[in-house]
């Protein structure tokens, strides 16, 4: 591996994957009895990374339905669908034998068999005389069935989720999804998304049809202590020295262990310094970083209300312990009885995280954009 590899800014794999073991045993745990999940955490704190992890791992057929490109109620009936048949290639190769049984669970989507590849395959194809939650259903429904006439197991992996909640409302799909989540044995199924308030709230609110179907997950930072151990390995493997203990302090205060911002400022430092960093080589990385970030971020700071915008100014500047005090509302300059639609909607939108009694800023890079004074 090459020493830059440690840092990527996609998908965490093999030594760029740092500890996680906690999570990993647990989600281990999960797939392999058969249990749902429900992975929780704010936008690029690592849940794809972990759910590949454990998936390769636990060495079971899976596949990832990835919602982010879904629009309306039928592409999240196509890609499930679609997700379905990739599973009964990988799990049931052949299904022979195991026509009675489709007959018998197929009722509203059509089953088409495939010879042509040697063994008989199934290939499930939608039908316009039903509705995408009969078929939903009856897809997951079926590859149960068939992991349970073959004794195996399986796992679905519903990623970027929170769209299926944008587009369904919890209505249709989303109940389908419930009723067959809730019959299903030998099928796992992860859910995970990249907005924690509105996955939370497709969850835990009773009102929604997920409610209280599954082990909840809370994905943290990393530690200090095992990023500390993750890049010094790095900096043996680059420089043949462990990383200075300041440029390690320095790295954990400005990244605040964000795992997006820790990947990107050590991918700047490792591949800008010929010998083991200094603080100044980590400041001048970090600054490089912002400017990267700087137009989207302030893109995205100039969506929102004024009110709002004067929250996370607030939090950048002053810190989030008593956001809600009269002295804060009056510094902001926003009324009390408007401060907690304000907090409300940039925690719903991911700006900002509420960790005990704690607002914090989940993008440290917003902290330096908004301050009002240079450190
Ligand atoms: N265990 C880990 N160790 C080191 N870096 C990690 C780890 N997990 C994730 N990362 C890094 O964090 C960043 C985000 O990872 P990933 O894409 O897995 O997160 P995500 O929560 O799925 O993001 P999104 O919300 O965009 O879908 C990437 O730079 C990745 O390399
Ligand atoms: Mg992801």
């Amino acid at each position: 591996m090459r020493p830059r590899d440690f840092f990527p800014l996609g998908k965490a794999y093999g030594e760029a994957f740092c500890n996680r073991e906690k999570e990993a045993e647990k989600l281990l745990g999960n797939v392999q009895n058969g249990k749902h999940t429900f992975l929780v955490a704010p936008r690029r704190y690592g849940k794809s990374s972990l759910c590949e992890k454990v998936l390769e791992k636990s060495t079971l057929p899976w596949t990832k339905v990835d919602f982010h490109m879904a629009i309306t109620e039928s592409d999240v009936e196509s890609f499930i669908v679609g997700g379905a048949n990739d599973l009964i290639g990988k799990s049931i190769s052949q299904v022979d034998k195991l026509s009675s049984v489709i007959k018998t669970v197929v009722k509203k989507l059509k089953p088409k068999f495939d010879i042509s590849a040697g063994p008989l395959r199934l290939e499930l194809e939608i039908s316009s005389g039903s509705s995408p939650a009969e078929n939903v259903a009856e897809a997951l429904l079926l590859i149960d069935r068939l992991l349970i006439e073959k004794n195996k197991q399986a796992v679905i992996h519903f990623d970027e989720f929170q769209e299926v909640g944008n587009i369904t409302e919890g209505r249709g799909v989303e109940g389908a999804i419930r009723h067959a989540a809730q019959e299903t044995k030998n099928l796992a199924i992860i859910f995970s998304g990249s907005n924690p308030h509105l996955i939370k709230n497709m969850f835990e609110n009773e009102s929604r049809p997920l409610y209280k179907l599954c082990k909840k997950l809370p994905l943290p930072r990393i530690s200090e202590e095992h990023y500390n151990h993750h890049l010094n390995k790095a900096s043996l493997a680059m420089w043949g020295k462990e990383l200075p203990a300041s440029c390690f302090e320095r790295i954990m205060t400005l990244t605040e262990r964000h795992p997006y911002y820790v990947n990107a400022l050590c991918d700047e430092v490792w591949s800008e310094t010929q010998t083991v960093p200094t603080v100044d080589h980590v400041n001048a990385c970090w600054e490089y970083v912002i400017e990267g970030e700087r137009s989207d971020l302030i893109k995205d700071f100039l969506n929102l209300s004024d009110n709002q915008r004067k929250v996370l100014i607030q939090i950048a500047n002053f810190g989030g312990e008593n956001i809600y005090a009269n002295s804060s509302s009056k510094q902001m300059d926003v009324p009390v009885s408007s401060l907690r639609s304000a907090i409300e909607a940039v925690l719903e939108k991911d700006f900002i995280e509420k960790i005990g009694t704690h607002y914090s800023l989940v993008v440290p890079v917003y902290r330096w954009l908004l301050r009002h004074q240079q450190e």
